[in-house]
């Protein structure tokens, strides 16, 4: 009898297993909601297995998401954002779902201006109905926007995140990988759509035919003074990624005194992407 029950119960754990893994698939194709959750379009995200629902009634300026993805662990948090300045990261206008201290799972929001710890705060739009599900292994955050008058423009960037951990009730810095990195994008919403990123402005005339040789340090050793090349060149809130490689950045002096009148980002990636224009 009790061989029997266990087996019921390990039965019941690769059917679980089984359906956990057909979700996670998911994908505005088999994505589902109940029934009075309805969205006009769908997008399949390229990154990070997610999917965006959404309807936009331009009459109202309101638009109701559904942001579907699997988070890193069970116990992790899946983010969707705005971002009004088109800067990635920095700036989003941030839905965050997660378990709070109390064990449910809600949505917060999060006005995102750096890559430092984040904290709950109103953000550039007004919210409501948000609310967060997780079932096998993928988490669904809903939430309706109503978008400022000020925004001119129904092309928007919308920047989606995935991480593993909470603590303190606060959602933890997500992995760096490509996909995490990458997992931004502008997307049309009157017409459902993504859209390529608008052109970004010319870059400032950058002159790195002849660049300053890096002086050698008092010792006479032909190793850079790192406290004055960071302070010369890189952006003073580098995460540590990013600090435990400021030796392979210094050996590309060259392309970052080309960057050096551009907006610095504080990821290591980010600054090799903003410099990689500057070799021929
Ligand atoms: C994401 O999708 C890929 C390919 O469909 C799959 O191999 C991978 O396991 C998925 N990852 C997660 C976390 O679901
Ligand atoms: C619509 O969905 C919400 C959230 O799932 C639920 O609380 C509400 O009762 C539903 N309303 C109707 C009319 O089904
Ligand atoms: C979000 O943060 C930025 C930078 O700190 C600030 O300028 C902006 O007013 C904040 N937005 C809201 C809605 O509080
Ligand atoms: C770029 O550097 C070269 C060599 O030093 C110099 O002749 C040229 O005037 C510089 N151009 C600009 C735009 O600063
Ligand atoms: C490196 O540069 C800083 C700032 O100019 C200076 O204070 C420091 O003494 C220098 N260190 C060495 C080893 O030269």
């Amino acid at each position: 009898m009790a061989a029997g029950s266990h087996n019921f119960a390990l039965l019941c754990a690769l059917l679980f297993a089984a359906s956990a893994s057909v979700s996670a698939a998911g994908g505005c194709s088999s994505d589902k909601f109940s029934s009075n959750r309805t969205f006009a379009h769908c997008l399949d995200l390229p990154q990070l297995n997610s999917s965006l629902h959404f309807t936009y009634d331009s009459a109202a300026r309101s638009l109701s998401i559904a942001f579907v993805a699997p988070p890193d662990k069970p116990e992790g948090w899946v983010a969707w954002a705005i971002n009004p300045t088109g800067g990635g990261m920095r700036g989003s206008q941030t839905l965050i779902g997660f378990h709070q201290a109390d064990g449910t799972l809600a949505v917060k929001t999060y006005n995102i201006s750096g890559y430092g710890p984040i904290s709950e705060a109103p953000i550039a739009f007004d919210t409501s109905d948000l609310a967060a599900e997780l079932s096998g292994g993928t988490m669904r955050i809903f939430g309706k926007l109503v978008l400022p008058k000020e925004m001119t423009t129904t092309t928007v960037e919308q920047v989606w995140q995935v991480g593993e951990t909470v603590a303190n009730g606060v959602p933890q810095k997500h992995r760096f990988d490509k996909e995490n990195l990458e997992s931004k994008g502008f997307v049309d919403l009157s017409n459902g759509v993504i859209v390529p990123s608008p052109a970004p402005a010319p870059a400032p005339a950058a002159n790195c035919t002849s660049p300053p040789a890096p002086a050698p340090s008092a010792s006479g050793s032909n190793k850079i003074n790192m406290t004055q090349s960071t302070s010369l060149a890189l952006p003073e809130n580098l995460m540590l990624e990013g600090d435990l490689r400021i030796p392979e950045l210094v050996n590309r002096w060259v392309d970052l005194e080309c960057s050096e009148m551009e907006t610095k980002s504080s990821l290591f990636l980010e600054i090799i992407i903003e410099i990689a224009h500057c070799r021929p």
